[in-house]
């Protein structure tokens, strides 16, 4: 479990204490009208395959970010093609030299920092805090996966024998790597995928969610321009029917995927249903949550709500990791409840390039329409306990959705993951406990859990009990830290290994024995 802690800052200026803050300000400012523009990449050459299409900021349908050429399936494949003929020419690179393109890829980052940070929060709708977050986050994934790789291969596993004969494994990149990115860390988890598949040896063909291609052909650039061989990385754009061609192709030797449970079951399908199956792909699937927090009668309210707020309503709730579900034993919950209505009040949704901005919009329509009807489904069953309210300037022409708390008779109203700004309540009481553990676990998702209780064996118990991938106790449930709090869950939210953590690139390679010796 992680105790109370606050993230270490690897890069970027705290934008409160540091004297830096202000010229940072007026550098982000100064990307707030550039136009970007993405299409696929193949061998670094754009295929003319479709005409450019506006893309729109989520906070303001009528401010235009830039213009994307969509990918098709065809191009899809040609990605892959291309892929596979450089594998074996890549893998020959010494492992220090693909490293070192992620450590130039790193300081890269940090030198266009303010750029970034803009493409974040006009194409992705993420605040100041969370634009400057989701870079250090980039950050931290390519120095680390870099820094890892070259501990696996400068240390090969070593087994002796009960004789004294030594065996020695070494690792070996699988071929070409298919990797599948959400639009809601657009840099942090297409950056941590494809650095983690690369530096390894393997190949690369990414697609990134729609919703933040500008974002990836970016990164693409960048890397690029840190040395990385064209033909190792190349970019297809679109939506599922881009990324079913790509899953379903037989070159794949493994697909890396972060997103909804519902579309990794789809990818599980899909991989299964390949024909000529030689090697079946392995698949690494980062999924869904549906994250509880469970409080007890010894926590501290003030702290409970203030780390509510920070779970539930930061990223506009569009967090894997993120709290839906807050479990107050029921000698507090009034307090806990009354305290969380009043600083839901104070919370601020707007334009997400404002500094005052708590809460940005949701990423679209569809993610909005969604959000809406569960409130409407939830409907009479439910108490709304509160709701912030939608600023008029951002009701049209626009995607936000309120953060609003609601109060449910028993658990069998939450089915899955709601992914956005909601978080729901229920009570129980101290004999009611382990039922409450096993009732969570019977949901079948297994991502985060926060604790708060001062009472150490309570806290113990719940942490035992709990079938999850990430456990805090009296803080925040969101914002594991790359190299220091491995992510990632089990059941329906994920296959595992964790992302960040030290096994996770092993994933991306075979073990050989490379030889036999006294
Ligand atoms: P999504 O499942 O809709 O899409 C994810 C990616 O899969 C996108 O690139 C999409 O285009 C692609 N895709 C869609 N259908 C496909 C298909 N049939 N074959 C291949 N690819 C396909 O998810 P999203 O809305 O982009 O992201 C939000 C989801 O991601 C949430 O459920 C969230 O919990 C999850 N998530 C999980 C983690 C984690 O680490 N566990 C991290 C971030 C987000
Ligand atoms: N790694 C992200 C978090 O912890 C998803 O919030």
């Amino acid at each position: 479990a992680i105790y109370g802690s606050e993230r270490p800052a690897s890069t970027g200026p705290n934008l409160f204490i540091d004297s830096q803050a202000t010229p940072f300000l007026q550098a982000v400012a100064q990307f707030h009208t550039t136009q970007w523009q993405a299409s696929a990449s193949i061998n670094g050459q754009t295929p003319q395959t479709s005409a450019w299409q506006p893309v729109y900021a989520p906070w303001d349908h009528s401010h235009q970010v830039g213009q994307i050429a969509w990918s098709s399936p065809e191009d899809a494949h040609a990605a892959l093609n291309a892929a596979a003929d450089y594998q074996a020419a890549w893998a020959q690179v010494a492992v220090t030299e693909r490293a070192d393109i992620f450590r130039r890829m790193a300081q890269l980052m940090q030198t266009h920092l303010a750029e970034l940070v803009a493409l974040c929060q006009r194409e992705a709708g993420k605040t100041l805090q969370d634009s400057i977050d989701e870079v250090r986050e980039a950050v931290d994934f390519c120095y680390y996966y870099g820094a890892r790789a070259q501990e696996i291969s400068e240390q090969p596993l070593e087994i002796t024998d009960l004789t004294g004969v030594i065996r020695r494994y070494q690792r070996q990149p699988r071929g070409v790597w298919v990797c599948i990115s959400p639009w809601n860390f657009p840099l942090a988890i297409f950056l941590g995928q494809i650095s983690a598949a690369l530096v390894t040896g393997n190949t690369v063909v990414a697609k990134p969610a729609p919703q933040t291609s500008l974002i990836a052909y970016r990164a693409l650039e960048l890397l690029y321009q840190a040395g990385l061989p064209k033909q190792a990385l190349h970019l297809v754009l679109g939506a599922g029917e881009v990324g079913a061609a790509l899953t379903s192709a037989t070159q794949v030797a493994g697909v890396a995927f972060t997103g909804s449970t519902p579309t990794a079951r789809h990818i599980y399908r899909a991989l299964a249903q390949r024909p000529q199956i030689d090697t079946p792909p392995v698949l690494i699937a980062e999924t869904g949550g549906q994250n509880a927090m469970i409080v007890d009668s010894t926590a501290l309210p003030e702290q409970v709500v203030k780390d509510v707020l920070l779970s539930g309503f930061a990223s506009a709730g569009q967090r894997c990791s993120a709290l839906r579900l807050l479990c107050v034993q029921e000698d507090i919950a009034e307090r806990v409840f009354d305290l969380l209505q009043g600083a839901m009040a104070e919370l601020r949704l707007g334009d997400p390039r404002e500094l005052a901005t708590d809460v940005g919009p949701v990423i679209d329509q569809v993610a909005q329409t969604k959000l809406e009807a569960h409130l409407t489904n939830l409907g009479a069953k439910t108490h709304i306990l509160a709701q912030t309210p939608i600023p008029e300037a951002y009701q049209q022409q626009a995607t936000f959705v309120a953060p609003t708390a609601i109060r449910l008779q028993s658990l069998d109203q939450l089915g899955e993951e709601e992914f956005g700004p909601f978080v729901h309540l229920l009570t129980y009481r101290a004999n009611e406990l382990p039922q409450l553990i096993q009732q969570i676990n019977a949901k079948g998702y297994g991502l985060t859990l926060g604790i708060h209780s001062r009472n150490e064996t309570t806290a113990a118990y719940i942490e035992a009990c709990a079938r999850v991938g990430n456990t805090y106790i009296n803080r925040n449930q969101i914002g594991a830290v790359v190299g220091v709090q491995p992510f990632g869950g089990q059941g329906l939210s994920g296959t595992g290994p964790k992302a960040g953590g030290p096994h996770y690139l092993a994933s991306f390679t075979h073990l050989v024995e490379c030889g036999v010796g006294d």
